[in-house]
């Protein structure tokens, strides 16, 4: 079957289509009923179906006879070390962890925090939560204690699992003191905290609180996995929004698990056997879908890769990396390619691995460059897919299916509507524009399986940010165009998400943060672009008087701030003093005109301003501070 019918099977008979994939994964009691609506208003695929994602990622393959296939690949270039793990040692590992939960009191329904490194021991802890239907909630390594409290508070775990430590670069991220201090900033208190000690000569104090992760693994006894509903959530998964409050992304099980199913065969043209890797980190949906559930699901082998793109040693270590373990399918964000093509702008790291296993190249995250996309595409000599896709949706909805048919790659547009997706370019008023004409990015309800079910504890924000801005369409919050094959070219974000090295960032809960400081009137935070991260966040701000104390180290206190906060990974480095922000006559910043002059892109100034002489003062400062364009 060619793309167009496939898509248009999947528009014009949704369950017989999904009904379909949701054969193609085993089920404790195959569902009846494919698509139905819940007390919220809002679809729900298989309601009736009972499985377990922790068995159709193991126990199913071990069942057909696969138990010696590795399952994973842990290579850690900034640990020296790699380890092989077959689906039978998967078992035992992901099955004693589930019966050490267990004996803990973890239940069905129970949610359980993974802040953990890219360690084999944060995919176990995931796949042990889904195992006995704990909910899991991973949170990125790269977030201080401050945010890690914020979804202590929300999601209320029983328990937190951690490690004793990271290892970023060269560089040792002790994770138990982040852990204690999170806990010590939030309201609720788990009972325990499980510590996975790398036995890397990190120490740490040992609180009641605390047990041993090899301790409690060894002394449990193996448990089977309990069926659940496949409307029962998998995971909780926070992620950026546009107030300081982080949103949880609730996933459920047996749409998430035949959508992950179909888009391995059917995007990624990858195949039972074959090796996947997915170069991103277990705490982004790319991680949860890509290292861990969908490659383990279609019992491929999953690199899962402790390490960064350069430096780890060099821009050579992906091509290694795939050269050796006959890495088949591979998928990492733009900035990572130009990270590489940086250091290595000729490619000779790529010409000196043979990469002949290798046959796509897939990328998203984050904007694709033209020149990023070319460069890999003459380097690598296999086809580059950009393809588009949320936190939100989980998998990938703006695609080139290269497991459907093999179609022309438009430089710059993230491909076709992938199936299930009905994408629609809508105007302010709603209305679908015409060709080329840019607008916001929508999905035609109801969504494909797969895609956020709710969020976690907040059904009222879900419907306000997603739902009710055009009624019957999914919101994502991306402008975009579409050309008159239909593909599709994303712009970026219409709110005030930024994009950092791939990483999703908010401005507004920056902003939140910066607005504190005692010197500071007022301010503005904003993405510009960056050569590298693709954006890379900018406060400006207005002192409250120059003669002001506080006014000393404002800027340094500000960057302290916000890594404090936020993160380290906010790359939140840049804050320049202003005398006053452009404003519109109502009051509203205009950060979009502050973004364009530094980027130094064409802008019209706004009907709507207060005062344009502010531009002129605003352009001084980008010139003495060499800000954005203006560093040359
Ligand atoms: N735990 C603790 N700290 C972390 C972390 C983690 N898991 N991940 C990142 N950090 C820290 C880094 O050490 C760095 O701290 P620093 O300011 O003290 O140097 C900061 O967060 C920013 O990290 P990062 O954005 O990774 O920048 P970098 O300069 O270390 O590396 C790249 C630059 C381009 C190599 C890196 O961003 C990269 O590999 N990008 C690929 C993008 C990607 O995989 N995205 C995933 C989504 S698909
Ligand atoms: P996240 O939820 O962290 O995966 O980030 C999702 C956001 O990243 C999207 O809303 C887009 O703004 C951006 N994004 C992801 N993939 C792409 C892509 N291929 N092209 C453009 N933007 C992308």
């Amino acid at each position: 079957m060619n793309y167009k019918d496939h898509h248009k099977e999947s528009m014009e008979s949704p369950e017989k289509f999904w009904g379909k994939q949701a054969a193609n994964i085993g089920w404790y009691t195959p569902p009846k009923t494919i698509l139905s609506i819940d007390e919220h208003d809002y679809n729900q695929w298989f309601e009736d179906g009972v499985l377990n994602l922790s068995y159709l990622c193991i126990d199913k393959h071990i069942e057909d006879g696969y138990g010696a296939q590795n399952a994973i690949i842990y290579e850690s270039p900034v640990t020296q070390t790699k380890q092989f793990i077959t689906y039978d040692k998967l078992y035992q590992e992901v099955a004693k962890l589930a019966g050490a939960l267990s004996d803990l009191g973890v239940k069905k329904g129970d949610t359980v925090i993974i802040y953990m490194p890219m360690i084999p021991e944060a995919t176990y802890a995931m796949l042990a939560c889904t195992r006995i239907g704990a909910i899991h909630s991973v949170v990125f390594g790269g977030f201080a204690p401050h945010e890690l409290a914020i979804r202590i508070d929300d999601c209320k775990p029983k328990l937190i699992i951690t490690a004793s430590n990271g290892v970023e670069i060269k560089k040792i991220i002790e994770y138990k003191p982040l852990v204690d201090q999170a806990i010590a900033l939030s309201h609720h208190q788990p009972n325990n905290v499980i510590i996975f000690d790398r036995k890397q000569g990190v120490t740490y104090e040992t609180l009641a609180r605390d047990l041993d992760y090899t301790s409690i693994v060894k002394a449990a006894d193996i448990m089977d996995p309990i069926p659940v509903e496949s409307t029962h959530p998998s995971y909780i998964l926070y992620t950026s929004g546009t107030t300081g409050k982080p949103k949880g992304i609730i996933r459920d099980t047996g749409g998430y698990a035949t959508a992950l199913k179909y888009s391995m065969e059917n995007i990624y043209d990858t195949h039972p056997g074959d090796v996947f890797w997915a170069a991103s980190d277990v705490g982004w949906v790319v991680g949860h879908s890509y290292i861990v559930y969908a490659p383990l699901i279609n019992r491929n082998t999953t690199i899962l890769f402790e390490g960064k793109p350069i430096k780890t040693p060099d821009a050579s270590t992906f091509w290694r990396i795939i050269a050796e373990h006959k890495v088949k399918v591979m998928f990492t964000a733009p900035t990572a390619i130009r990270a590489i093509k940086k250091e290595d702008p000729n490619g000779a790291f790529i010409k000196a691995y043979d990469l002949s296993s290798l046959t796509h190249q897939f990328l998203a995250g984050e904007r694709c460059d033209v020149t990023t996309l070319n460069w890999a595409k003459e380097q690598l000599n296999v086809p580059v897919i950009d393809h588009w896709w949320q936190t939100e949706s989980g998998w990938p909805m703006i695609a080139n299916m290269m497991g459907i048919e093999d179609l022309p790659v438009k430089p710059g547009s993230a491909g076709l509507p992938v199936g299930g997706y009905d994408i629609k370019i809508l105007n302010d008023e709603g209305e679908v524009v015409a060709t080329n004409e840019p607008g916001y990015v929508a999905v035609k309800l109801p969504l494909p399986p797969g895609c956020l079910s709710n969020l976690w504890g907040n059904p009222e924000r879900f419907k306000a940010g997603y739902l009710e801005r055009f009624p019957g369409y999914y919101f994502s919050g991306d402008g975009g165009y579409m050309d008159s094959d239909g593909y599709i070219y994303i712009t970026g974000r219409v709110d005030d998400i930024i994009n950092v090295a791939g990483h999703r960032l908010s401005t507004a809960e920056m902003e939140e943060i910066v607005a504190t400081h005692p010197a500071v009137a007022e301010c503005a935070v904003f993405g510009i672009h960056c050569d590298l991260k693709g954006q890379t966040p900018l406060g400006l701000i207005v002192l409250k008087s120059e003669k002001n104390p506080y006014n000393k180290n404002v800027k340094q206190e500000i960057i302290n701030s916000i890594r404090h906060e936020i993160g380290p990974v906010a790359s939140f480095k840049s804050v320049a003093i202003v005398k006053r922000l452009p404003k519109t006559r109502s009051g509203k910043t205009l950060r979009k005109l502050l973004r364009q002059i530094a980027d130094q892109n064409d802008y019209q100034t706004p009907s709507t301003i207060d005062d344009s002489s502010i531009i002129t003062e605003i352009e001084e400062v980008y010139k003495s501070e060499k800000i954005g364009k203006y560093k040359i």
